[in-house]
């Protein structure tokens, strides 16, 4: 919703109106469910011949807590324009009559996505994700749902790496799914003061009869267990993704559209360009990528002496072209083979590989993910908004200048 009163685009500029739009399209709000372009949060937008643009948003709330998560995404769109040199962002708050609608639209929308799956509302749903296979997907996965659990919070895992699942092998855990009123329940796993709640189709098939399953659709698998399980209530619920095609990535973005994605990716900078490619093609099906994980990253030996066996910088540079946060580097190691072999996961045994993960699950909680706040439905916080406006609590403010 642009304002037809003021002519938006200035100058022989390169880059045409309609492609910085359309470059926001992929910029959402996750606490909406869409994107700011079709929420009509981008008001205005402009470029000048010297490649400058300024664009304004529109927030629900000045406070908006997500304001400098949209600005960030904003920023990281466009800035990687061809013809883009700076940006400027300006900030303003909707009028009650926008404020309404959009309020309107996403509650529709919630509405229309919530029934679908057995996840809470409240759960924060992150989907590990990269380019390319062997990066250490899995290993990612279960290590830092284990440091999550270590913060005393339930964790779910679904392994969603269907026919080449690997998560009951490296988190040591065996046994069959036990359906409880026609549901699946999850396999638990205590961790301190914490749980892991766990579904794999290594717990329904058994590694040689999986085989066997291969005619069923890799999605379908994929929305049983999200809708047909009892996860109950969790903190988080993590997601290893399998390796190559974008299609389970597809099916969360319809399925269950707040997951985020954590992509992982290893130091040599050639390998970014996959692994690019792989999160521009989740921010196309709307999901939101969270931030970049770096793992195989410098590796320490007893000595004391740090070497960059794989190269480095490609968690940076990776990080930096999305235009999201380098979370979290994981140190090259081989308790990480031998540990994943024996089943007994690094992050719950003391040493470097542990406090990698401890302060990845740290900053996540603390600000990439966190439990609350960010976390969650849509409508909840539509009623939050909407509560305090009736009480007064929140100036309407007419932004749209
Ligand atoms: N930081 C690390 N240090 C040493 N070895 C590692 C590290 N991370 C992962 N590995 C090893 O790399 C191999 C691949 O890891 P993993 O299976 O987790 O990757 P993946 O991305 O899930 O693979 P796939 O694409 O096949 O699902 C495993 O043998 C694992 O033990
Ligand atoms: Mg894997």
């Amino acid at each position: 919703m642009g304002n037809p009163d003021e002519p938006a685009t200035l100058g022989a500029s390169a880059v045409a109106e309609s492609e910085l739009r359309a470059a926001l399209e992929a910029v959402v709000d996750p606490e909406l469910g869409d994107n700011i372009v079709a929420l009509g949060m981008v008001r205005d937008i402009a470029i000048d011949a010297e490649g400058r643009v300024r664009v304004e948003v529109a927030l629900t709330i000045a406070a908006c807590p997500l304001r400098s998560q949209i600005e960030r995404d904003v920023r990281g769109r466009l800035e990687h324009l061809d013809g883009v040199h700076a940006v400027e962002i300006v900030i303003v708050a909707m009028d009650a009559e926008a404020r309404a609608e959009v309020m309107a639209r996403a509650r529709w929308k919630a509405r229309d996505d919530a029934p679908a799956t057995a996840v809470d509302p409240d759960t924060v749903v992150l989907a590990i994700a990269s380019g390319k296979g062997g990066v250490g997907k899995s290993s990612v996965t279960v290590n830092l749902a284990v440091a999550l659990a270590s913060r005393g919070l339930t964790v779910g895992v679904l392994d969603a790496d269907i026919w080449g699942f690997s998560v009951p092998r490296l988190l040591g855990m065996e046994g069959d799914i036990e359906a409880r009123a026609g549901k699946m329940v999850p396999l638990e796993l205590a961790v301190g003061s914490g749980t892991l709640r766990v579904l794999s189709m290594g717990f329904l098939a058994g590694e040689d009869r999986a085989i066997m399953w291969r005619g069923l659709v890799l999605n379908r698998a994929v929305q049983q267990f999200l809708e047909d399980a009892h996860w109950g209530r969790l903190d988080y619920l993590l997601i290893d993704l399998p390796p190559g095609t974008g299609d389970v990535q597809m099916g969360l973005a319809r399925m269950l559209p707040r997951t985020q994605l954590l992509v992982v990716t290893t130091p040599p900078l050639a390998a970014q360009k996959v692994a690019s490619r792989a999160a521009d093609m989740a921010r196309r099906g709307y999901l939101r990528v969270a931030g970049v994980i770096e793992n195989m990253s410098d590796f320490t030996c007893e000595h004391g002496a740090t070497y960059a066996l794989f190269g480095s910088g490609g968690g940076a540079r990776l990080a930096d072209e999305l235009g999201v946060p380098l979370i979290g580097s994981i140190p090259l190691h081989p308790d990480m083979a031998a540990c994943g072999d024996a089943g007994t996961p690094v992050a719950a045994e003391p040493g470097p590989l542990a406090l990698a993960f401890e302060a990845l699950a740290k900053r996540i909680e603390g600000d990439v993910a966190p439990r609350t706040e960010s976390s969650g439905c849509s409508a909840r916080l539509v009623e939050r908004v909407e509560r305090a406006v009736a009480e007064g609590l929140l100036e309407p403010t007419s932004g749209s200048s």
